[in-house]
């Protein structure tokens, strides 16, 4: 068949295989590749068993691969024959040298751009599809350039706000899709060709448009925004406990004025996930790099925030619980940073199943999806911990159960035959406010959430 235009993407992660599965979904006349170094993640792309689980991602996989759709390691053929190119590598935060744990760790981003250069033989347009520090694109452009040849190549931001367990939907409707190019005649006209692809399925209204460097600043300071309305509500959770206020009241008459809306206010454990800190890191070393104390200060305190939360969630545990947790069996319901994702990465729950294994707790870890991050994620921790999937199974016997994940199977589970199960007397952590805590202390829990009264019989 012949492809009326034939797109690439670089890196076959969280955000390349969706973002690309979807662009084959709509444009079934395009023909997307998705190339990555990894090669058991192409293998996982390429069969039945998906590399993670995003709800109905499985189902547009299913219809597109093989047809529009190819997931390959042959990452030297690959750039040489597609003549628009989407960079989704990883950009995690250092972890040595110079902005260690602060500034994003550009070396697989960088390796790409120099891929891309020695084995282009036609001029391509480059989108940079992965978060990256403002002005990242001017070094692609840097690199790009380096050769001098008769290939030109154009540099589009094109940032990717969905949200991992909504990725499809998100992908599929989204709020806006941000394009960032240069203001020049060879930049619109890039701007356009991909203007092009999203206006298949998305009215042009949401398709903004921008130079490059608002649009790789929007993406921090996006998730930055949203991480500081999730420490902002979390930090009025600890004052509601010290004053009998209910933070489920107080996020409501809050949410309900309309220039603060309802979104984002549930009080928790905190955020995970692999983005939201790292990207606040990221625009912490950036204002520090330009000499902007203050603001720097400013964004830090909203991941301190969120760790103050976690480490207030294991103190409240520890006092509740008799100031011993050793030798203690402990049910975790819920592994994943969120619910509807299998990806574990910066989830709340390995700090604090961590800190309960160094107070010598006994651990039975349940998730419908994660599991096998959640091992990977404790395999060197040391001390007792057992994966059951059935929530019920890992709850036997055990004194107390810590609610981690908001999966939507926790609302709705037997607390009753759970609680006949368990060592007395019960307790409940309910680390996300999923749980209807009238109703369990009636069938005999000590229950603690979040920013709410305990509910306790002791
Ligand atoms: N995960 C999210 O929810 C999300 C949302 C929006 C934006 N982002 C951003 O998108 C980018 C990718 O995130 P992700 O979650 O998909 O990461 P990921 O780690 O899941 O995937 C990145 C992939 O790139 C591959 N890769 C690295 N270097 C490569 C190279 N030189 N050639 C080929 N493949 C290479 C890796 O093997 C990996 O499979 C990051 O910048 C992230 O900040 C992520």
């Amino acid at each position: 068949m012949n492809f009326k235009k034939k797109i690439l993407c670089i890196g076959a992660g969280y955000v390349g295989g969706p973002s690309m599965a979807m662009i084959a979904f709509k444009c079934p006349d395009y023909r997307v590749t998705v190339v990555d170094v990894n090669s058991e993640r192409i293998d996982a792309w390429n069969s039945p068993q998906l590399p993670f689980y995003e709800p109905g991602l499985e189902d547009i996989i299913k219809k597109r691969r093989g047809k529009n759709l190819f997931f390959s390691t042959d990452i030297e053929n690959q750039i040489r024959e597609n003549d628009i190119i989407f960079v989704c590598v990883n950009t995690p935060t250092k972890n040595y040298g110079a902005g260690a744990h602060m500034a994003a760790d550009l070396q697989y981003w960088e390796k790409t751009a120099r891929q891309i250069l020695k084995h282009s033989r036609s001029s391509k347009i480059v989108i940079e599809k992965c978060t990256l520090p403002v002005k990242t694109a001017l070094a692609m452009e840097k690199i790009l350039s380096s050769s001098r040849g008769k290939i030109k190549f154009e540099v589009l931001s094109n940032p990717e706000f969905m949200a991992e367990g909504s990725a499809i939907n998100d992908l599929e409707n989204p709020d806006r899709v941000l394009i960032g190019s240069h203001e020049t005649k060879s930049g619109l006209k890039a701007r356009t060709e991909l203007t092009e692809i999203y206006q298949r399925w998305i009215p042009s209204s949401k398709i903004i448009t921008s130079n490059i460097w608002s649009s790789e600043l929007s993406k921090l300071v996006a998730n930055a925004f949203l991480a500081q309305r999730v420490s902002s509500i979390n930090s009025i959770s600890a004052l509601c406990e010290k004053t009998d206020a209910d933070i489920s009241e107080v996020a409501r008459a809050v949410g309900t004025d309309d220039r603060i809306g309802r979104k984002f206010l549930n009080a928790g454990i905190g955020f995970g996930g692999s983005c939201f800190k790292k990207d606040i890191l990221n625009l912490v070393y950036l204002c520090r790099h330009y000499g902007l104390d203050e603001v720097a200060a400013y964004w830090e305190s909203v991941v301190k925030i969120n760790e103050y939360q976690q480490q207030r969630f294991i103190a409240a545990m520890l006092h509740s619980m008799f100031h011993t947790l050793a030798g203690k069996r402990i049910c975790i319901l819920g592994f994943a940073f969120k619910a509807d994702t299998s990806d574990t990465r910066e989830s709340p729950a390995i700090y604090i199943t961590q800190k309960l294994l160094s107070e010598k707790a006994e651990l039975v870890i349940s998730d419908p999806r994660a599991l096998k991050n959640a091992a990977a994620d404790l395999s060197g921790a040391e001390g007792n911990v057992q994966f059951i999937e059935d929530p019920y199974e890992a709850a036997r016997g055990c004194h107390a159960l810590v609610v981690l994940t908001d999966w939507s199977l926790y609302r709705m589970l037997d607390y009753k035959k759970i609680y006949r199960s368990m060592t007395k007397p019960a307790f409940i952590f309910d680390g996300r406010n999923i749980v209807d805590r009238e109703k369990c202390f009636a069938i005999g829990f000590n229950v603690y959430a979040i920013g709410k009264p305990a509910l306790t019989h002791l």
